[in-house]
This record gives structure tokens, sequence and C-alpha cells, in this order.
């Protein structure tokens, strides 16, 4: 396992979601980009979280499935059996780990990391009151995972990948935890134009926007990794819903049939667009573990 020294980008990140865990607001701040991105809500009274089927949220208190600051929904597309070890990327308030460990069931394992004191914090909190057993937090960096090699079934990640300084890294990480035909299914923003590669302390950055790479970026990176059957595919129902409850930063003028339109042709659009997605892909391994649906 390698160690991480924390960049400024780190420190700004950590200050951005350390404010967001102990104030509960939102991640999102208004940016030029057209883009979408996470909100989080804390009514504490109803679940009022849109991004996920509300069977999945069923039973959950209220304030607890309520509190993301994700872009999608990766419990859906990992298609998680019982058994399975989970690794959850930048875990924050613990929504998705709590959602894989109930569908792993008590012989499965999940691990969140994230390095947020505040946010780990807040998610050792939420899991006392949901009481799985088989949910531990651990804090580090996605960039030097706090993870024994090849130990990991799958990986999920919620609207994170694209706040790391070094996002190659942390595929070689994806990589080295996973075992032999283990499984990614992430959720992150992603754009149609390069953005300034140039790590950010901005609340562009800090916001889930300014970091985003495209997909084109991100197929290779994954695939220099060492990923195959690599799907990047735009959330377009996260997109929606994203459009329906303001958390769009688009010109006005621009309608949400309009956005959709050019999602699907964005290579061919000049304004650079930032939409939650959704990234599967396979660690080459044992043909047996390969039967997941994903390639
Ligand atoms: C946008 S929030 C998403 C949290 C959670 N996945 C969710 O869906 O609610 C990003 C989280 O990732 C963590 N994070 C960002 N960059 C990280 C890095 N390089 N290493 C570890 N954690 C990181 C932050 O501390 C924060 O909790």
């Amino acid at each position: 396992m390698t160690t991480q020294t924390p960049t400024p980008t780190h420190q700004a990140v950590q200050e951005y979601y350390g404010n967001v865990a102990r104030e509960a607001g939102s991640c999102c701040e208004p940016s030029n980009a057209a883009s979408t991105c996470c909100g989080t809500s804390t009514n504490p009274e109803k679940i009022q979280n849109e991004l996920y089927p509300a069977e999945l949220l069923a039973g959950l208190p209220a304030e607890v499935a309520n509190f993301t600051a994700g872009s999608g929904d990766p419990i859906s597309l990992a298609r998680l059996q019982p058994g399975e070890t989970v690794l959850d990327l930048g875990s924050g308030g613990g929504l998705d780990c709590f959602l894989a460990a109930r569908q792993v069931g008590p012989s499965g394992h999940v691990i969140g990391v994230d390095m947020t004191p505040e946010m780990l914090a807040r998610a050792r909190s939420n899991a006392e009151r949901v009481s799985f057993q088989n949910v531990e937090f651990r804090e580090g960096y996605l960039e030097a995972l706090p993870v024994e090699d090849n130990s990991i079934d799958v990986i999920i990640s919620n609207c994170v990948i694209n706040l790391s300084p070094d996002k190659p890294q942390v595929f070689r990480e994806m990589m080295r935890v996973l075992k032999p035909g283990g499984r990614i299914a992430v959720s992150d923003m992603v754009t149609n134009h390069p953005l300034s590669q140039e790590a950010g302390k901005g609340k562009d950055w800090c916001g889930c926007t300014a970091g985003a790479l495209t997909d084109k970026t991100y197929n290779k990176d994954l695939s220099e990794a060492g990923f195959i059957a690599i799907r990047i595919e735009p959330n377009f129902e996260a997109v929606m819903k994203a459009v329906d409850s303001g958390h769009v930063r688009s010109p006005k003028e621009i309608t949400k049939q309009q956005i959709l339109t050019d999602i699907r042709d964005w290579d061919k659009i000049d304004r650079t667009m930032i939409v939650p997605h959704k990234i599967t892909a396979i660690k080459p391994g044992l043909k047996e573990k390969v039967g997941n649906g994903f390639n």
C-alpha cells in the first residue's frame, strides 16, 4: 500500500466537504458551465432523495436517506450479490454503503473510504442509527487506498473521482484492490470538452464540475490502468431529475429537451456540458467472475 501526502486540492476539497457534513448544505455552487450535479437534502421528516428508486431507500431513517452529495445511483448499477465485498470510494455520509450492506447481506462486507474527518464522523453516527454489522468506514485517500490488494469484489463511487487531483493514480489503486474479475460501478460527472486539468481549489472544483474528465479521457485512463469492458454512458434519468429539481446550471433559454438532445450529440456541441454518467468496467481475471452483465 502507498501513502498520499495531501495536496492543496485535497485540503480544499476536505474543507469544503467538512462544511457540507457539518452544515448539511448543498455541495453545488453556481458555475458558468452547463452542468448538473449533486444535491443534499436533510428534511428530517420525509425521504426526498430522488437519485434512487424509492424501494431502495425504504426503511432507512429520512435523515440518513436524504443525506447525499452524489450524482446518481451506483447501487442499482452494481448488481450486488449476497456475500460480496464492496468498497465505496468517497463514502461521504455513508448512504451508498448502507444500501450496499443490505444487498450483500450478513455474509458480505462493505468498506467506505473517505478523507474528510467530519464526513467519516457523520457516516459512523449514521451507521449506529441503522445498525448494520457489515459496514465499516476507513479514513484514507482514493490515491492511496487503505485496502488490501485483490480483496474487493465491487467498487462503487458516487460523484467523487472528479474531485481527485490524480485520477490515473485512483484508477491504478482501484485495479490493485479489486479481485481478478472484480467490477466497478461508478456515478461521476463527465464533460464533453476538456476542462483545465490544473487541479483546482475553487468552488467549481469542489462542487464537482471543474475536475470532470471527458468520456474519452475517462475511457483512456481506465484502460491504461488495465480495465476492460469499459462503459461510460450519460445518466439521462439523473439529468432529467436534476433539471426538474433546479440542480441544473444552464442558460435559462435552453430547455430540458434541448439538454437531452445535446447530450446525445455532445461532441458536436460547442457549449461545455458537465453531466452525471454511469461508468462500469471489469478487472480482467477469472472467467467465472465475469458473468455479471458488465461485459
Ligand atoms: C461529492 S461528495 C460524495 C459523497 C458520497 N459519495 C455521496 O454520494 O453522498 C465527495 C466525498 O468524497 C470525499 N473525497 C473527495 N476526494 C477524495 C479523495 N481524494 N480521497 C478520499 N476522499 C475524497 C469527500 O471528502 C466527500 O466526502
